[in-house]
């Protein structure tokens, strides 16, 4: 049995600091401590570990729905075979070299060699709120919000401390964990493997669920049982990656969107990462999320710490979708820091898929002038504007040199972007803004920049520099290029009236010096995103990576959407952006309506569709060049962009339910329910013709069972009706899509 009182009353300020495990003091409701027993509590979970006395280590005692009091002690099944005490148990932090032949969350090569720890408890503290990562991304909250428990371990051995933070927003069933190991001895040592989050559940079976694919096909679930053994993802990319997303969720088999138990797990980082699960021989299932082991090797002098980027993890009790809406919430409200987190998203007509780098000052006045006309508030001008002896006039030539191309931009930007935002959106008196494509961290050998700085481009020595689509990463580890990015950005926005940037970035990293670059470049980039979003706070930025290669929540702690996937096709965009959803609030998608045939499927799909699609991200556009446009699909776009505009603070900050889900089902639909429930709206899609079969239901989830609401075109029905019985909504088409409003009466 594992001893514990019951909840005390909150405390404020730090009020706890035992270096005796005996001793017991409570800090909170949130986070109680019984002796040597710890309980981080949310309003729907709890999350308990204790100090086993005799060892010192940490073992995991729950983490699912509430537990209260005294919980009984697992049962160690009896030794006998090869597997001792420490791989029999469920180890809150596990070291290596003592007889767990799991894989560990800490490996250290000590001074003298060794890679054995022996990490025991020594001390903790608790503090109402959040100190902020050094450096790095990460949730934040008053001491109203979050309560964090720090546990100190010890290598005696080693000289090598451990300090756990555990983080829980109770009101999201939350807890955020991050690690920093400090070097207390005389000699130095290396950091080889470092998991943010690391957690054994009990026997049980259990499935995960990850986000996998690649260019173009970003996010797509992929969900499999659980396996005796390591399985598991991970990006060595460089960034989080289109390959992987650094994301798990463990369900129970039975779980589906809308009921059993999930965990959902997510890296607050945008560098290679490792995602492992595994069954071990006892049954227990270990998940371990934190950076890529193959791209570390961190040497730590006397004094050195190390601190882990943070993985946030959350509990819910009501499905897969409970656990996104949880995420949802929680990285709205206590991740993304920027102002348009949640509010302010004009619709915006983007340069890319229409002009490609064909354009000049004039043509592009000429487009926002036809872009304000269909009622675009926001014009972004893409890839293509800069490069004075190495014009970007296709994509060989040109990144690095930021100052713009002067045969297309004679004298500068700003006159032609006063011209543009001089101009009004249609019916309103809302003046056009201007948003301008940058790619900060890349050079093309054809540069200036690179004949200048040739050793700012990532390498390993003599190694050839490999090129991807002709160009090289610049080392943003180096002082002097985060400076040099720093200083480009500041003139650019200094230099016209520019109120967005899409902070592109087209590579993956390769040749690098050393194993832990990318660690570095991390801290690089994020101390340029951190200066230059608070330099410019009210700049709306959006990150991109090729798409969604850097979709993560990393970067969305410092630009409040990303733009989802290079792939336009709206039938395409259901799954990825569904997919993305799973971690990831629709509030952050970038998403537009392109041109048909699609330019990366080739297929033609009504416009109506490609613009319903393209209104479930937070931020709405259009991506083509409406003079090319077929007169009646032109007509139209007026109206789907006011559509936008009615949808978007329900899809900015409202619960988002997945009904049915394009893998599952011919009719894929969504909904999503405002903040105090009130108004809701419901996308139905049908992806392909069905002969002689009745109309599917469509069964609402999330409404209030006893109170009526007012459907759009149907009439007035029940919650409870609308959820247990649905509504048919027939097509006459062979694909098609409606956007359906409900009031709650
Ligand atoms: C990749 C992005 O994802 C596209 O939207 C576009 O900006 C191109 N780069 C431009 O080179």
């Amino acid at each position: 049995m594992v001893r514990f009182t019951t909840r005390l009353a909150p405390a404020a300020g730090l009020v706890a600091l035992l270096s005796c495990p005996t001793v017991a003091q409570a800090a909170s409701s949130n986070v109680v401590v019984d002796g040597t027993s710890f309980a981080l509590n949310g309003e729907n979970v709890s999350y308990r570990f204790h100090v086993d006395n005799s060892t010192g280590d940490l073992i995991s005692d729950h983490f699912g729905g509430i537990v209260t009091g005294d919980i009984p002690a697992d049962i160690v099944s009896s030794i006998n075979g090869w597997v001792g005490e420490p791989g029999r148990v469920r180890r809150e932090f596990p070291d290596q070299g003592r007889g767990d032949f799991r894989t560990p969350a800490i490996r250290v090569r000590q001074t003298d060699g060794y890679t054995v720890s022996d990490l025991q408890y020594q001390s903790h503290t608790v503090i109402q709120g959040k100190p902020e990562l050094p450096g790095l991304p990460a949730t934040f909250g008053t001491g109203d919000d979050v309560t964090t428990l720090t546990v100190r371990l010890y290598d005696n051995y080693s000289s090598v401390a451990a300090d756990l933070s555990y983080s829980i927003f109770s009101k999201y069933d939350a807890v955020v964990r991050s690690v920093n190991v400090t070097n207390m001895g005389k000699g130095n040592i290396t950091v080889e493997a470092l998991a943010s989050m690391s957690v054994d559940f009990p026997f049980e079976d259990l499935d995960m669920i990850t986000l996998s694919g690649d260019w173009a096909r970003e996010a797509h679930p992929q969900r499999r049982k659980v396996q005796y053994g390591t399985q598991g993802v991970g990006s060595s990319a460089g960034y989080s990656s289109h390959l992987h997303n650094p994301f798990l969720a463990l369900v129970d088999p039975a779980t589906t969107e809308s009921s059993g138990e999930a965990w959902g797990f997510s890296l607050v980082y945008t560098g290679s990462f490792s995602v492992d699960v595994e069954k071990g021989s006892q049954g227990f299932t270990r998940a371990l999320l934190g950076l890529n082991p193959n791209q570390l090797s961190w040497s730590l002098g006397p004094g050195e710490s190390l601190t882990s980027p943070e993985c946030v993890s959350v509990y819910s009790n009501n499905g897969i979708g409970g656990m996104s809406r949880m995420f949802h919430r929680l990285y709205r409200n206590h991740l993304i820091k920027s102002k348009f987190a949640t509010s302010d998203r004009p619709p915006l007509l983007n340069s890319w898929e229409g002009l490609s780098f064909n354009y000049n000052a004039s043509t592009i006045v000429d487009l926002a002038q036809e872009s304000a006309d269909l009622g675009i508030k926001l014009f972004v001008l893409d890839d293509g504007w800069f490069g004075v002896k190495y014009p970007r006039d296709d994509d060989n030539a040109g990144l690095g040199d930021w100052t713009p191309n002067p045969a297309k931009f004679p004298h500068g930007l700003a006159s032609p972007v006063d011209q543009i935002t001089g101009l009004q959106a249609a019916n309103t008196s809302t003046d056009l803004r201007f948003g301008i494509w940058v790619e900060p961290e890349m050079v093309n050998p054809n540069s200036t920049l690179y004949h200048e700085h040739p050793d700012w481009a990532m390498h390993a020595g003599s190694y050839p520099r490999t090129l991807q689509r002709n160009q090289l990463v610049l080392n943003v580890a180096l002082p002097e290029v985060q400076d040099f990015i720093i200083d480009f950005m500041t003139k650019l926005l200094n230099s016209a009236d520019i109120s967005y940037i899409k902070w592109d970035n087209n590579r993956g990293i390769h040749e690098m010096p050393s194993p832990s670059t990318d660690h570095k470049y991390m801290l690089g980039m994020y101390r340029v995103f951190d200066t230059l979003t608070t330099r410019f706070p009210n700049v709306l930025w959006e990150g991109c990576g090729s798409g969604g290669g850097r979709f993560d929540a990393g970067v969305l702690q410092y630009f409040p959407q990303i733009w989802a996937s290079d792939d336009t096709d709206a039938m395409e965009r259901i799954t990825i952006q569904l997919g993305t959803s799973l971690v990831y609030p629709p509030s952050a998608m970038g998403a537009h309506l392109s041109a048909v045939p699609n330019q990366q499927t080739g297929r033609t799909l009504p416009i109506s569709f490609r613009g319903h699609v393209a209104m479930m991200g937070g931020s709405f556009g259009l991506e083509l060049d409406p003079a090319d446009m077929p007169a009646d699909d032109k007509a139209a776009l007026p109206g789907l962009i006011k559509l936008a505009e009615k949808v978007n603070p329900l899809i900015l900050k409202g619960d988002l339910y997945r009904l049915s889900l394009p893998e599952d089902s011919n009719w894929p639909a969504v909904l999503f329910i405002s903040e105090n429930g009130s108004q809701a709206v419901l996308f139905y899609f049908q992806t392909a013709p069905r002969i002689n079969n009745s109309i599917p239901r469509v069964r609402f989830q999330g409404l209030d069972s006893a109170a009526m609401y007012k459907v759009e075109g149907k009439g007035v029905y029940s919650g409870a009706t609308l959820m247990n019985m649905g509504l048919q909504f027939p097509f006459d088409t062979d694909v098609g899509s409606i956007v359906v409003f409900l009031e709650k009466e």
